[in-house]
């Protein structure tokens, strides 16, 4: 079904690095959940012990286990309880004694989880394990808004060069010329888009950029700057996880194939800029669900990347932004089980 599309895909809840030792509480799609790591890789459970109801995150993990900080039952990685150290060692562990396990992975130097059974496909994102390629993580950045708008945003092409003016764009090249929006390998690209910019290759002088843009997932965002001429290219991969009604987190993977030597910092800095001129006006979005009714808002012909995008979500079935429609789900499933 289409709107499982939606339900299966895979959020990003922190970087890689950031998950060692100690167990790591984060939310998705307004579920608690625990990550933690043990010699077999990373593992998710809903964070809850089943005992009490205390959240495992609070707990440490010892000898590849996740231990309750509160009576210190133990569940090995695929969720069973293996030590209940209250039970007289005569009798045996009960069978329901299990964590619930969720679906996670490690992949482009962050921490992805799976809430579904059946998970979709991991996305693609070839330029991270590219010869002469090297990638810079940036974020987490903590957005008050849903992935939606924020996905939007990334994809919106006409406020580049008013929101950031004089590094991405320039007010007197406002001008977007047509573009193409096509579906193709489960996911939409656009034709070259040219935008001026002051300094497009890093030589100070302006010029065209061409942006390709491609959608992914509802969640899950790219786009790769050339410039003609050149063989330098520059992707940027933005994962956004919604973590409950009100708030996001983005991730963004900046991948380049020249200045190989040069400082991740600088490049690290400016994304941060240009990510916090953009947050306000995320943040500002009324309605903060993005309205999927086409009617609803005015739309030009140089938005129609984002109106393929609405379209899209409409057709997945996500009338209210991602959350909404889980909650929605969740209510079908208790109704269908009270009858
Ligand atoms: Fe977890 Fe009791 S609540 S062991
Ligand atoms: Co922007």
């Amino acid at each position: 079904m289409q709107q499982d599309r939606l339900w299966s895909e895979w959020h990003p809840v922190c970087k890689a690095e950031e998950l060692q030792g100690e167990p790591k509480q984060v939310f998705v799609l307004g579920e608690r959940v625990v990550i933690f790591r043990n010699g077999k890789g990373v593992h998710a459970f809903k964070d809850l012990c089943v005992h009490r109801g205390a959240a495992l995150s609070l707990g440490k993990v010892r000898n590849g286990h996740i231990v309750c900080p509160y009576h210190a039952w133990e569940y090995d990685s695929d969720g069973t309880c293996v030590k209940i150290p209250a039970l007289p060692c005569d009798r045996p562990i009960p069978k329901k004694a299990r964590a619930t396990v969720y679906h996670c992975e490690e992949q482009y130097g962050l921490i992805w989880v799976n809430l579904e059974e059946a998970p979709a496909p991991f996305i693609t994102y070839p330029e991270y394990h590219a010869e002469g390629h090297r990638t810079v993580l940036c974020g987490p950045y903590e957005v008050k808004a849903n992935a939606p708008r924020i996905i939007e945003n990334f994809l919106d092409v006409s406020h580049l060069m008013f929101v950031h003016e004089g590094m991405l764009g320039e007010t007197d090249h406002a001008e977007v010329t047509d573009y193409d929006v096509t579906f193709a390998d489960n996911r939409f690209i656009t034709s070259k888009i040219p935008v001026y910019q002051p300094n497009p290759d890093g030589r100070s002088k302006g010029g065209y950029a061409d942006y390709v843009y491609e959608i992914l997932n509802p969640t899950t965002a790219r786009f790769t700057k050339t410039t003609e001429g050149s063989d330098e290219a520059f992707t940027i991969l933005l994962a956004v996880n919604q973590e409950d009604q009100e708030k996001s987190k983005a991730f963004m993977l900046l991948t380049r194939n020249y200045d190989l030597d040069a400082q991740d910092d600088s490049f690290r800095e400016f994304q941060d800029i240009i990510f916090y001129q953009d947050l306000d006006i995320v943040e500002s979005q009324k309605p903060e669900l993005l309205p999927l009714d086409l009617q609803a808002e005015m739309h030009l012909k140089s938005d129609a990347l984002t109106i393929a995008y609405r379209r899209w979500l409409d057709e997945l079935g996500v009338e209210n932004g991602t959350l909404a429609i889980r909650e929605e789900r969740r209510n079908k499933r208790k109704k269908s089980i009270m009858h």
